[in-house]
């Protein structure tokens, strides 16, 4: 399927590994440039040579920055700028959280807020005029969850912040339709990517099991797939969603899951 990307580009907010990483590369194969971003230096730079050297002739480019910060922002915007613009966006940097809601403390909150709503505020208020300076479509997609609608027991503040970030995702659709920009959001359910690892180290050693169990135990107990799903099985969707293909889709939420939701939404 000819998705129609060619000479597209996509700004993708943590894309040095995991999901983000996988939505860069899955552009590439369509032809679309990418600016990719992340925290560590080090691996956003070794993230654009491997996808340099998988795809020569593709424009690949990427910068340190942290999303969870303003001034970071501001000097993303401007490198974006500097390369001519973009068309895309996709909010995706985040991480899971673990606390209970008695304990957590208000600077927990406040970072969670930052990196998981603020940083999408942020980034569409600066970056809506540089896309609507591109001929053609913009799209925009905040990466939310499952669990902003399914919440799990562990993180309460993830769950809370990526319910904001859906709901932010409705508003925004409405109000920037009249540019000629979607806006969406994608909630995956259990992807295998770096994030987990993390995740599973803390939950394991409190419960007592591996790494694998605990694997195994959650896609079972999660999802009717009874497993995770690969990063490129979600990032396809992403990008699908940027397409031609796709220009009456706006406004909406995607689970893309593997049955984990349990109810009808
Ligand atoms: N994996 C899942 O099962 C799953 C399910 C539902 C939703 N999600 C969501 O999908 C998104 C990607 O998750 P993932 O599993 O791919 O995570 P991951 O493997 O941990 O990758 C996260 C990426 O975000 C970057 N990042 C983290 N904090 C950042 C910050 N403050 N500023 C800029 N970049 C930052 C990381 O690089 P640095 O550390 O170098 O900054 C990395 O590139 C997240 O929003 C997550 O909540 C994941």
């Amino acid at each position: 399927m000819d998705l129609g990307l060619e000479n597209k580009m996509a700004l993708i907010t943590g894309g040095s590994i995991g999901i983000g990483f996988s939505i860069a590369e899955e552009f590439l194969k369509e032809k679309a440039g990418v600016i990719i971003c992340a925290r560590d230096v080090v691996r956003i730079n070794k993230a654009v040579e491997d996808l340099k050297n998988k795809y020569p002739s593709a424009k690949v480019y990427g910068t340190g920055c942290d999303v969870s910060k303003l001034a970071d922002i501001e000097k993303l915007v401007a490198y974006a700028k500097s390369l001519g613009g973009i068309d895309f966006l996709i909010n995706n940097a985040g991480t899971g959280s673990a606390e209970t809601n008695l304990d957590a403390p208000d600077e927990k909150w406040y970072h969670y807020w930052d990196l998981h709503v603020m940083a999408a505020i942020r980034l569409v208020r600066l970056l809506v005029p540089v896309i609507r300076e591109r001929p053609g479509e913009g799209v925009i997609i905040n990466t939310t969850s499952i669990c902003s609608s399914q919440p799990l027991y562990y993180e309460p503040i993830y769950n809370v912040t990526k319910a904001a970030l859906n709901m932010y995702s409705k508003c925004l659709a409405n109000e920037l339709i009249q540019y000629n920009i979607r806006v969406m959001s994608v909630a995956p359910g259990l992807v295998l990517t770096p994030d987990w690892y993390k995740t599973a180290g803390i939950l394991t050693e409190k419960e007592g099991i591996t790494v694998q169990q605990y694997f195994d135990n959650i896609a079972k107990d999660m999802t009717p797939t009874g497993r995770f799903a690969t990063p490129e099985e979600v990032a396809k969707f992403f990008v699908f969603l940027t397409s031609k293909n796709a220009t009456y889709c706006l406004g909406t939420n995607f689970y893309v899951d593997g049955g984990a939701i349990k109810g009808l939404h």
